[in-house]
Order: structure tokens, then sequence, then C-alpha cells
């Protein structure tokens, strides 16, 4: 006992000694993260950095989970050019945003590691030469299905178009329902919040009606189209039908709590949602199916490209050490121990093969074509005004998922109007 007290006291001056020996001594940089990713995986990460750099003392800061809350935060710290972020996480859709505030990191020696992530992340990270982010995982729309109810109900194979979904659905709910006793389950749930990720559902229903991607790539509003309508009316029938009403301000983690929580056959998500899903003693543990999203008639199923970088504040008082751990963070190493624990899709394109990868997501050959296929949201083509393109998107869209009584074609043309204002505005 008085060994174990004596311990514990060496241990605590030790510790407290080396803490402020660096806080002292060292330089600290300070981490804002947010989104889905587990703060406890992000704290271990930070100290095996710690431990091989110990001059460089790490700050984890806790941000907001949507991307919408993220941004927000980020721009108060950048408005007031404010030194105390220096590492930020970077939706794919913001190089154009907020690259003025970023600093270059292939001057501090990113560009020896770019040449192994996916091009096209690299790409889209790249603005006048300057990588503005490290890519640190990337992302796409999938589908999620319940195995054991698509086989209790006859169904051998995940659907292939909406309309195949809707009849699952259907049946499933009310099987579920009735026979089960099981009254709060629902067929399909997703994100109908008014905020970024309603964008990416909806260019989702849209993209694979044919309707194209709200903006072509050289910045016509395309929006307003047959296909468009199509798609959204299909949406709107969902509504309280096959989704609960309430998923009109789901978010991501949303959507996923009532789908763990065994209360829906299918769900609109992310790769993060499969470990989460597969975790023991939850209720869809070994139940996870994983397909593409459907098609609409005529179509083609069209998952969104999202994922985040890591980049650096350029009001940092310390670059030289905050790029070295948005290069750690973003590195082979860390990137593979945030698949195998959280499915979080790696960009480093090796590591597609790695057999621990591979073994603890095997539904990555599902993601891996449908990222090469994925539609990108018209982020270039609106460049700084992507933001208010993307809000006038969204509102539209979740006025009529709200709405009953709106006129889907009628809301199309005022958006297609409001865009092109908006566009020239910006100009
Ligand atoms: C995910 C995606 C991101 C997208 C967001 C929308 O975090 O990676 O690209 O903007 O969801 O909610």
């Amino acid at each position: 006992m008085v060994y174990r007290i004596g311990l514990f006291l060496w241990l605590a001056v030790t510790c407290l000694g080396a803490a402020q020996a660096n806080a002292e001594t060292g330089t600290v940089v300070r981490v804002l993260f947010g989104g889905t990713g587990s703060p406890d995986i992000h704290q271990q990460v930070a100290d095996m950095f710690m431990e091989e750099n110990p001059d460089i003392t790490v700050e984890l800061l806790d941000g907001p989970q949507t991307t919408d809350e993220l941004l927000a935060t980020y721009l108060q710290f950048f408005n007031s050019e404010s030194p105390e972020v220096d590492v930020i996480q970077t939706d794919v859709t913001w190089p154009g945003l907020i690259g003025d505030f970023l600093l270059d990191l292939n001057e501090y020696g990113a560009q020896e590691i770019t040449g192994s992530h996916l091009t096209k992340l690299v790409e889209n990270n790249t603005v006048d030469d300057k990588l503005l982010a490290v890519p640190w995982f990337t992302d796409v729309g999938i589908l999620y299905y319940r195995t054991d109810l698509l086989e209790d109900y006859g169904y051998e194979a995940p659907p292939a178009t909406w309309a195949e979904l809707e009849e699952m659905a259907v049946a499933i709910q009310e099987g579920e329902r009735g026979d089960e006793g099981n009254e709060d389950f629902w067929g399909f749930v997703f994100q109908g919040r008014p905020y970024e990720g309603l964008t990416v559902d909806a260019l989702e229903w849209v993209a694979s009606h044919g309707g194209g991607t709200i903006l072509d790539e050289d910045g016509n509003v395309t929006v307003n189209n047959e296909q468009s309508v199509e798609a959204l009316e299909r949406a709107r029938g969902w509504i309280d039908t096959i989704s609960p009403l309430g998923v009109n301000d789901y978010a991501e983690e949303e959507a996923r709590n009532t789908w763990q929580a065994g209360r829906a056959a299918f769900m609109r998500n992310w790769p993060y949602a499969y470990t989460l899903s597969n975790a023991e003693g939850s209720p869809t543990e070994g139940l996870v199916g994983i397909a593409p999203l459907p098609a609409g008639e005529g179509g083609e199923s069209a998952g969104v490209l999202g994922g985040w970088g890591l980049a650096v504040s350029k009001f940092s008082e310390n670059p030289e050490a905050a790029a070295k751990v948005a290069l750690y963070f973003a590195s082979p190493e860390v990137q593979k121990l945030r698949a195998v624990e959280e499915s979080f899709t790696p960009t480093i394109a090796s590591l597609f093969e790695d057999a621990e990868i591979t073994e603890a997501n095997p539904f990555y050959d599902v993601v891996r074509p449908a990222l090469d296929l994925a539609v990108s949201r018209p982020g270039a083509a609106a460049g700084a005004a992507y933001l208010e393109v993307s809000r006038a998107f969204y509102g539209a869209v979740s006025e009529l998922l709200q709405d009953p009584e709106a006129d889907t074609a009628e809301s199309l043309a005022a958006l297609e109007i409001t865009l092109n204002e908006l566009l020239e505005e910006s100009e």
C-alpha cells in the first residue's frame, strides 16, 4: 500500500513536472475538432504524437457536431485573427470558402506525402497551387440496410432503385409494426434537417434521377428540371409514411440513433456509422448490410462525395509545429487506426489494400467504387458563393419536405431565380 502511494506520488510529481516543463519551454498546438469522430481516439493520437515529439504539447478542443456549426466556430476565430486555434478540420466544400485563412501546407513538408493520397482529394484541397488542407478521411453516401429483415421479408438483395426501397420499406415497416408490435419502427431514415447534410441528401436524390448537380461545372444553374421535380416529389412522399416526421430535423447522428436502436429498415449515412452500428451490444450488431444508394428511374446511383482535411490557421503562432501535428493526424498510421476503430475511410490509396483495414471494414468493397463514381457538390463552380447556394438549396428542399401544400415545380423555379441572383451578386 505504502509502495503504491509512493509510486502514485512519484508519478504525479513527475508527470506534473513534465507538463510544466513542456508548457514553459515547449510549443503548444491547439487542435479544434468536431463532427462524428471519437474524442478518445483523438486523444490517443495526440498522446502518440507527444511521445514522439516531447517538445510539442497538443491540446484538443471540442467543437460542435455538424459541418455548419463547425464552420461558424472556426470563422469566429478567423474573423478575430485569433491565434487560439492552430489546427482545424476542413470539409471538402471549404477550400474555396476559407482558403484565405489557411497556410499552404506544401511549404511545411506536405509535398512529399500528397502523392500517396487519392488525387481527386488533393486537387480538391489545392487552390492556386497551394495545398490548403491535407486529406484526413473521405466520405461517400451509402445505404445501410438490415440484413435480417430483408431476409425475413423475402428480399434477396438490397434495393437497386428508390422504387424498390419504397416497396421494401413499406412491407417491412407494416410487418414490424403489425405482427411485431414495434410501433416506432420506420422504413427509411436520412438527414432532413435544413443544413449542409440536407444539401447532400437532396443532391443524391436529384442526381440519381438524372437531374444534375444544382449548378453545372461552368456555374450555370441547372436545378430547375423535370428530373429534380420527380426526385423531390418522391422524397416528399416519404415523410410520415416510411420516414418519421422528425426526420425533418435529423442530422447524421439522429438518423444513426434511430437506426442503431433497431427502429429502421434502411438508413442513408456515411461510412462512420458502420463500426458504431456493429458495436458490441448494439441492437443492430451483426445485422448491418451496406449497398450503393438506390438509383432513380432511368438514373444511376449517386453517392455524394464528402470528407475532411486538416489545415493550419494562418494566425497560428507556431505554424511549423502545427503543420507537423496536422500531417501526423493525416499519416498512414493514424488513418489506419481510425479506419479500423471507427470506419473512417482513408484517403491514402494503399490503405485500401491493408488486410486489417479491409477485415474491419468489409463494406469498403462498396465504398471504393462509390467513391470513384461519387457526385461532387458544386463547390468549385460556386466558389465563394457556395455557402449561400447550399443554404438556398437546402432551405427550399426543407420547405418542400415540411409543407405538403407546397408546389415542387414552383419552388424549383423560384430557387433557380434566387440562385442566379446570388451568383450574379457574388461575381
Ligand atoms: C460529412 C461529410 C461532409 C458533409 C457533411 C454534411 O461530415 O464528410 O463532407 O458536408 O457530412 O453533413
